[in-house]
């Protein structure tokens, strides 16, 4: 990935002055042309068709950022959204952007369920000239106009060093991990690692790790086995808030629960801070879903800017001791 046009900027934001420039231009482009002073109507403003395909509507984090795009486009009224859903299908996914390729979209914005079945059909859109945000989840290579998302591995260094610190160096770990073939789960896992210091802490180990594919009941079957095969766990790692309450759901039934401590990331309003305000959770890592983001730099690139070619979103630490005021955010 080009790092050199990279944009770290903080917060969920892209910066007030990018969105000044963006609410100055959503006056100039339009979004519609003024009527002539002789009274005649004006021509109504031509439509920009954006084809939003997204690779499931099964998890809250996707309907989230399906209502962020759809609530950023509402400021720009020549805007037409098209969204698909790939019902967690790659293979479908990839006919959905060729279908919208060939609908005569302005410009694509994707969040691939992986990412080797998607860079191909990425980057032959991008080829035709179409131009291509991807959020959240990446493809392979640069063939494409920008990424936006958070740093994923940095938010698992940070859990890392989150359940290094609450475990004192010393206990047992269970980690649930996102998909392995989308770059979320990937990075997550290396960065949580990285985190642990394993090699400096031996008495921290991975007791069990298995890829539940973001999943919940996946994460609450794959935590049963880890239960069977270890009386004792400290801490259980899930890549989203799905998992770790997936895994809460297992440890709960066998009266196990209290045992441990669960985290997880996303933390939406209605999720992941949700657990930690009622105990089920210990920490939620906030994973912004950059859906007003990727709205605003549509406009910017559809009104002929350059766009950078990655945007990184921060995140923030929720705990029972700051989620009342909103989190902590990680500088
Ligand atoms: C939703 C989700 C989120 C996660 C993100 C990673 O599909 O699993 O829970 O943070 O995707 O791409």
């Amino acid at each position: 990935m080009n790092s050199k046009m990279t944009a770290r900027l903080g917060g969920f934001g892209l910066g007030l002055c990018f969105f000044c420039a963006l609410a100055c231009d959503a006056k100039k482009a339009g979004d519609a042309p003024k009527a002539a002073s002789s009274g005649d109507p004006a021509p109504a403003p031509a439509k920009r068709r954006i084809g939003v395909s997204q690779c499931n509507l099964g998890e809250p984090w996707r309907v989230q950022m399906n209502a962020d795009l759809e609530r950023a486009a509402k400021a720009h009224p020549t805007l037409e959204l098209v969204f698909k859903d790939a019902q967690n299908d790659s293979l479908r996914q990839r006919a959905q952007v060729e279908e919208l390729a060939a609908q005569g979209i302005a410009l694509l914005i994707i969040s691939p369920k992986e990412a080797a079945p998607l860079t191909k059909p990425v980057a032959d859109v991008y080829g035709k000239g179409i131009p291509v945000i991807v959020l959240d989840r990446a493809v392979e290579g640069d063939r494409y106009t920008t990424f936006i998302g958070a740093d994923n591995q940095r938010i698992g260094r940070e859990a890392g060093r989150y359940a290094r610190e609450l475990l004192g160096g010393k206990g047992n770990i269970v980690e649930l991990k996102g998909l392995m073939t989308s770059t979320p789960g990937r990075d997550r896992h290396q960065g949580f690692r990285e985190g642990l210091e394993l090699d400096k802490n031996p008495g921290l180990k991975i007791a069990f790790e298995a890829d539940m594919a973001w999943l919940e009941p996946k994460a609450r079957s794959e935590m049963e086995s880890a239960l069977a095969a270890n009386p004792k766990i400290d801490l259980v790692y899930a890549h989203n808030d799905p998992g770790a309450h997936g895994a809460y759901l297992a440890a709960k039934a066998q009266n196990r629960a209290q045992a441990m401590k669960f985290i997880g990331i996303d933390a939406l309003p209605h999720e992941g801070v949700r657990y930690v305000k009622d105990g089920i959770l210990q920490a939620t890592f906030a994973y912004p879903t950059g859906g007003a983001e990727a709205i605003t730099l549509a406009v910017e690139i559809l009104n002929g800017k350059t766009a950078p070619k990655k945007v990184t979103l921060g995140t923030r630490l929720f705990t029972k001791e700051n989620v009342e005021q909103g989190g902590r955010e990680l500088q």
